[in-house]
């Protein structure tokens, strides 16, 4: 492929927040007396906040009418926000510098592709802000991963065809939403969750340009 820009997840690809994430819906669960596991929790990354909450209500078989969710899920927001307000750049996660650096000294442009509305915050706590061309997160978007939008206007704000896009991606939604896309995809993580990626790499340490252009 002719690669001219990379677009980058956010969550669990280039910082570690899926944590702050678990431990925030975890603390939830807890007070509405269920537990919430690691493996309910990968269901519910790369997916948007309201659409987590409904995952985590059927996973304790719990209804809410509309204005307790909104409610639940600005209680979990904020002690989200609370644990990301305190990270420093060394949960960037291995090999993201590097990469990012490489790219953009082929040329190759970068943006990040999240669906969270913390994103802006999140990349000025670790000072990878400028890092990036073009930063679309949940505050630009309509509809959530598996739905392409969030990568589209990631390619759109870069000026690149999504077919000279390669995304990265954590979450099994994201794959999809690459896919749908027209873009070839890295899957970060396990090849048990991210099968359908063209590639799975267990972190971006474990990547060269080339394979990224070869694919
Ligand atoms: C990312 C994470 C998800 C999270 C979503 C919304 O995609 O992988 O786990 O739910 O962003 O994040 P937010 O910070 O807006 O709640
Ligand atoms: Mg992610």
């Amino acid at each position: 492929m002719v690669l001219k820009g990379c677009i980058f997840d956010l969550d669990g690809v280039i910082v570690d927040t899926a944590k702050y994430h678990f431990l925030a819906w975890q603390r939830l669960a807890d007070e509405m007396g269920f537990d919430f596991t690691e493996d309910h929790n990968e269901a519910l990354k790369g997916v948007s906040r309201m659409a987590s909450l409904e995952i985590l209500l059927r996973v304790g078989g719990i209804v809410k009418d509309d204005e307790e969710k909104i409610e639940l899920a600005t209680r979990k927001n904020n002690w989200y926000v609370e644990y990301i307000s305190r990270m420093t750049p060394d949960e960037i996660l291995p090999g993201s510098i590097d990469l990012l650096t490489r790219l953009r000294s082929e040329g190759i442009l970068t943006a990040i592709g999240s669906a969270s509305r913390n994103a802006g915050m999140i990349l000025d706590r670790i000072g990878l802000r400028l890092m990036f061309d073009a930063i679309v997160d949940g505050n630009k978007i309509h509809s959530a991963k598996p739905d392409p939008e969030v990568f589209l206007k990631g390619a759109e704000e870069l000026g690149v065809a999504p077919e000279n896009c390669v995304v990265f991606e954590d979450a099994q939604a994201g794959i999809e939403a690459a896919i749908a896309g027209g873009m070839k995809c890295i899957g970060v993580g396990s090849p048990l969750n991210l099968g359908r990626a063209n590639l799975v790499v267990p972190d971006l340490k474990h990547i060269t340009l080339n394979q990224i252009k070869n694919l």
